[in-house]
C-alpha cells in the first residue's frame, strides 16, 4: 500500500447541552455568521446566552447558495470587527459563507485567523467537518467549490435541540444528502479503512433514523442520531471524496435551483446501479446493504434508497421538482459536461464519460 494520509480536524462537542462548549470563548470578540431567519426566530439568543462577557457582532445576511458578492460583504464585516472567534450558525449556507469569509478576509485583515466554531442547525451538509465551501456565481449560474484544509472549523458543536423546529421537508432533503455523502464516500476513489469506518457508521445511522426524524415533532433521538450521522459523513467524504451523484447534483442545482439533497435523493439509486458494475464498488455496496439489514447486494441497496425517498414524500423525477421538461431537454448536454468537470466526478469509483452522465440524467428527467 502506498503512503496515504488521514486527518480529523474539528474537536466535536455533542450530547445534551453541547452549546455550552461556546462558553470557552468567554470575554472574547465573537462574530456570528447566520441568516435572517435564525437571527429573528429566537434560536440565536440561545447561542448568545453561551457567550458570557463577549463583544458580539452578528452578520445575518446569509442567503441560500451564498454568492461571491455576499462573501465579499461578509469579509469586509469580519475585517472591520477583527473578531477573535467566529461562530457559523445554521445550515450549510452560513457555514460555507463563514469559511469563505475567513479565507477572503485574510487579504483585508492582517490579524490572526479567528478561532472557528461551526454550530449546525440541520443534519445535512456535514460542513462543520469538511474543508469544502460551495459558492455560487449568481450571474453565471455556476457553483464554485473551494477546497482547502484552512477552511476546516476548529470545533463542531452538535446540539440536537437546535433541530427541534426543522420542518419535515427540510429534514427529508438534508437527510438524504447525509445518506448520499456516506454512500458516495464509502465507495469513492479516496476511501481508506479510516473513512470507511466513518462512512459505515454514518450510513447505518442515517438509513436507520431518517424516517423517524422526518416523522418526529420537536426534539427526538432520531434527529440527534441524524446530526451525528451528518458529521460522521462529513468527516468521511472530506477524506475519501464523493462521486457522480454530487457532480450531477451540483451541475443541476446551479441551473434549476432544486434543493441539493432532493437532487441527490433522486440520483443516488441510479448512481449506485451504475457504479455497481465496478466489482470493488459492488462488493462494498453489498457489505453496506448487509449492515443496514438488507440483502447483501447493490440492487437491494439502490431499491432501499428509492423506498426511503418515497417514504419521505420526495419526488423520483426532475419534472416533479419544478424542472420544466423542455428546459431540461435543452440543458441536458451542458449539465452532463458541467458534471464531468465537477471536482466530485474524478473520485467516483467507476469512470463516467459524458454519455454515461447523460444516460443517468435521462433516467431521472
Ligand atoms: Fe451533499
Amino acid at each position: 500500500m502506498a503512503m496515504e494520509r488521514f486527518q480529523i480536524k474539528p474537536a466535536v462537542y455533542f450530547g445534551t447541552g453541547a452549546l455550552a462548549a461556546l462558553e470557552e470563548l468567554e470575554g472574547k470578540r465573537v462574530l456570528i455568521v447566520t441568516d435572517a431567519f435564525l437571527s429573528g426566530c429566537g434560536l440565536l439568543d440561545r447561542v448568545r446566552a453561551h457567550l458570557p462577557g463577549c463583544a458580539v457582532e452578528v452578520f445575518d445576511q446569509v442567503t441560500p447558495d451564498p454568492s461571491l458578492t455576499l462573501v465579499a460583504q461578509g469579509a469586509r464585516v469580519l475585517a472591520g470587527f477583527c473578531p477573535e472567534a467566529l461562530v457559523a450558525f445554521g445550515g450549510g449556507s452560513p457555514m460555507d459563507c463563514a469559511k469563505a469569509m475567513v479565507e477572503f478576509g485574510k487579504s483585508l485583515w492582517p490579524g490572526p485567523r479567528p478561532r472557528f466554531y461551526a454550530v449546525p442547525t440541520t443534519a445535512g451538509t456535514g460542513s462543520e467537518a469538511t474543508a469544502f465551501a460551495v459558492l455560487t456565481d449568481t450571474q453565471g449560474g455556476v457553483k464554485y467549490p473551494l477546497v482547502d484544509d484552512a477552511l476546516l472549523p476548529d470545533a463542531a458543536v452538535l446540539d440536537a435541540s437546535l433541530l427541534a423546529g426543522v420542518p419535515p421537508a427540510v429534514t427529508a432533503d438534508t437527510g438524504m444528502d447525509v445518506l448520499t455523502h456516506a454512500l458516495e464516500a464509502y465507495v469513492a476513489a479516496g476511501a481508506s479503512p479510516f473513512s470507511d469506518a466513518l462512512a459505515e457508521k454514518a450510513a447505518v445511522l442515517a438509513y436507520g433514523n431518517l424516517k423517524d426524524a422526518f416523522a418526529s415533532e420537536g426534539e427526538s433521538r432520531a434527529k440527534e442520531q441524524m446530526l451525528l450521522a451528518s458529521c460522521l459523513a462529513g468527516m468521511a467524504f472530506n477524506s475519501a471524496g464523493l462521486g457522480v451523484s454530487h457532480a450531477l447534483a451540483h451541475a443541476l442545482g446551479g441551473r434549476f435551483h432544486v434543493p441539493h439533497g432532493r437532487l441527490n435523493a433522486l440520483l443516488l439509486p441510479h448512481v449506485i446501479r451504475f457504479n455497481a458494475a465496478s466489482p470493488a464498488a459492488g462488493i462494498k455496496y453489498g457489505h453496506l446493504a448487509k449492515l443496514c439489514g438488507l440483502a447483501g447486494n447493490a440492487r437491494a441497496l439502490a431499491a432501499a434508497v428509492s423506498r426511503l425517498r418515497q417514504a419521505l414524500g420526495l419526488p423520483e423525477r426532475l419534472c416533479a421538482c419544478g424542472v420544466e421538461e423542455g428546459a431540461f431537454a435543452q440543458a441536458i448536454d451542458a449539465v452532463a459536461e458541467a458534471a464531468l468537470q465537477d471536482r466530485c466526478a474524478p473520485s467516483n469509483p467507476r469512470a463516467a464519460a459524458v454519455a454515461d452522465l447523460r444516460a443517468i440524467l435521462k433516467e431521472v428527467g
